[in-house]
């Protein structure tokens, strides 16, 4: 099920008939149905409570529109996101998987999003084409960042997002991203990669929100902490870390989303691990609302090496040179499909 990209056309399409009618019957796991969305709500950082009277922005990560998470699941997000009625979406990368051939869906998707909404790439964006998939979310009316930032005006109250671009693949600018970044205003961050939101809290972001860990997708018994903590080196790896109080080191938080979708298999095992929406009501105070739970400390986690660096950034020239040779030196085939 999980290979099937390689397969004839006729065939992907016998198989989607077949689970289009298993799923009618009600015969496919929860896991591959889709849905079993968890809906979280936070507090934002305690020093804008000062300086903004309220404000929701809800988040959602790593969508991976593509053939291993059901449509249906992607719109039930997009339902479930106008059921926050926001004040503002962000999306923190990885809006494809694997490849281009989904950029009309993510469109028509994200068009149903009735806030307005910012978005950052991640690694498996670049990996498929970040330009197509950046003008694939434009056609959505999404504003995609790309190392800059953004003053917004919402409901009189003013905001700013900075989205730094992803740094799994070598494309974050730190200095790019936050040069004119105004200091009094409350400054939103955005990262597919969460281990940026130490740099970007020291740039004035009290509150960064990122992706790109899926939490583990199997949460049961600590396995997430140490498969995506221990042996892959994050330190943040689901949930809110940092701090969020005005005394409290380190100068911002940081929220990791489980996300929505599934590069590689769609299971999904634990509390934590389930797909997620999540709201942040910024110009509330931590404790003041009914949370899931508290700033967490972070995990030790090991930063990338150069070596490793270097490799990744390779990595995606190496794939988009391979999609110029398989297209006839363009990048982008609009008839994929
Ligand atoms: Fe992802």
């Amino acid at each position: 099920m999980f290979k099937r990209s390689r397969a004839p056309k006729d065939v992907l399409a016998e198989v989607e008939r077949r689970e289009k009618e298993a799923k009618r019957l009600g015969l496919l796991p929860r896991m591959f149905r889709g849905g079993d969305f968890e809906v979280r709500r936070f507090a934002g950082p305690e020093r804008w409570v000062q300086q903004l009277g309220g404000l929701r922005v809800t988040h959602l990560t790593d969508l991976h529109v593509g053939r291993v998470t059901p449509m249906d699941v992607q719109r039930e997000a997009v339902a479930i996101t106008n059921g926050q009625a926001a004040d503002l979406v962000v999306l923190t990368g990885d809006f494809v998987c694997h490849s281009l051939n989904y950029l009309d869906e993510l469109t028509d998707t994200l068009k149903g999003l009735e806030a307005p909404a910012i978005a950052v790439l991640g690694n498996h964006d670049y990996w498929a084409g970040g330009e197509e998939v950046q003008r694939a979310l434009e056609r959505a009316g999404v504003l995609v960042l790309r190392n800059e930032h953004t003053l917004l005006t919402l409901r009189g109250e003013k905001l700013q997002v900075v989205g730094l671009d992803d740094a799994y693949t070598g494309h974050a600018d730190l200095r790019a991203a936050t040069r004119g970044l105004r200091t009094d205003v409350p400054t939103l961050g955005l990262s597919h990669i969460g281990e940026e939101a130490d740099a970007l809290w020291d740039k004035g972001a009290a509150l960064v929100l990122a992706g790109h860990t899926h939490a583990g997708q199997v949460t049961l018994a600590g396995l997430h902490e140490l498969a995506v903590g221990k042996l892959a080196g994050h330190k943040y790896v689901h949930g809110i870390y940092g701090s969020r109080r005005a005394e409290t080191a380190p100068a911002g938080a940081l929220y990791v989303g489980a996300g929505v979708g599934a590069a590689v298999m769609p299971l999904r095992l634990g509390e934590r691990a389930r797909r997620e929406v999540t709201s942040f009501e910024l110009g509330h105070a931590p404790g003041t609302l009914d949370e899931h739970h508290d700033d967490q400390p972070a995990l030790k986690g090991r930063a990338p090496t150069a070596a490793t660096r270097a490799r990744r950034a390779a990595a995606v020239v190496k794939k988009k040179e391979k999609r110029a040779a398989k297209n006839g030196g363009s990048t982008f085939r609009l008839d994929e499909k």
